[in-house]
């Protein structure tokens, strides 16, 4: 399998403070990869590199054999690179669908211009409705958004972020703060965006039941550096990511 997303020696100092250290990562086309590590250990950094909401000291970010190590967000997510929307992002008095469609519309229309009217179109309710059904709440297309559960608040998040497509979709804990009971339909939900789009999936998971039952390999992060990447079970026997963890714990 080929990469479709890689790191090289990427570094960041925040305040002259070194906060990663020489990442090099790489993720193949199609898989999910789950990144762990304890808190403070970088994983929401690497996401925000990798997104473009910060740059990088040291180091290169290749999406699809394309450099876009100083490349924007906007065009980072015009090449495929979609971060999941924050719950913040949804209007809560429009309706599912209207959330959807202007997401859609957003990735249709080139530069978007909230403030103004957007004038629907066949193709973003298409898109709209699409998305929608791949996470399973089609059926709630007429409520206003803010009348969701939470759980499917969270799927409309993972909808707004598929509508286009996206190659690499990236998730930053997307099961926090869900209740144990709604955690496997949102699981089977990102399992199912990669096997119907063929999505790249990365996501930070704290629960490590749901990051081995999901993911096609972990990577481990720890102090700003890159301690493991493979299987879930050879990680899991990884001595490094032990004492890593055991280390944090006491
Ligand atoms: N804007 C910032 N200014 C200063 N330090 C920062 C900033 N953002 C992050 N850090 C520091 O960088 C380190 C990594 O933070 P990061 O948020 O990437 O960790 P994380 O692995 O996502 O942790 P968590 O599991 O708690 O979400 C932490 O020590 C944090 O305090
Ligand atoms: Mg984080």
């Amino acid at each position: 399998m080929s990469a479709i997303l890689e790191t090289h020696g990427l570094g960041v100092a925040i305040g002259g403070v070194r906060i990663l250290s020489d990442v090099s990562l790489s993720v193949r086309r199609g898989e999910i990869m789950a990144v762990l590590g304890p808190n403070g250990a970088g994983k929401t950094t690497l996401f925000n590199l990798l997104t473009g909401l910060r740059r990088p000291s040291a180091g290169r970010i290749v999406l699809n054999g394309t450099d876009i190590t100083g490349a924007p967000v906007f065009r980072r997510a015009r090449l495929g690179l979609v971060r999941s929307f924050q719950i913040t992002s949804l209007f809560p008095s429009l309706t599912v669908l209207e959330n959807a469609r202007l997401a859609a519309q957003v990735h249709l229309g080139g530069s978007l211009a909230l403030w103004r009217r957007v004038r629907p179109t066949d193709a973003a309710v298409a898109m709209a409705r699409a998305a929608l059904e791949t996470v399973g709440i089609a059926e709630y297309a007429d409520e206003p958004a803010g009348s969701l559960s939470h759980g499917a608040k969270r799927k409309l998040e993972v909808a707004l972020a598929i509508v286009g497509k996206p190659a690499v979709l990236l998730l930053d804990e997307p099961t926090a703060g869900m209740s144990a009971e709604d955690v496997p339909e949102l699981t089977e939900v990102i399992r199912r965006v990669r096997d119907r789009h063929g999505t790249t999936i990365l996501l930070v998971e704290h629960r490590m039941d749901v990051a081995i039952g999901l993911a096609d390999r972990m990577a481990v992060m720890h102090h700003g550096t890159l301690l493991a990447c493979d299987t879930p079970d050879a990680v899991m026997a990884d001595p490094l990511v032990q004492s890593a963890y055991l280390g944090e714990a006491l």
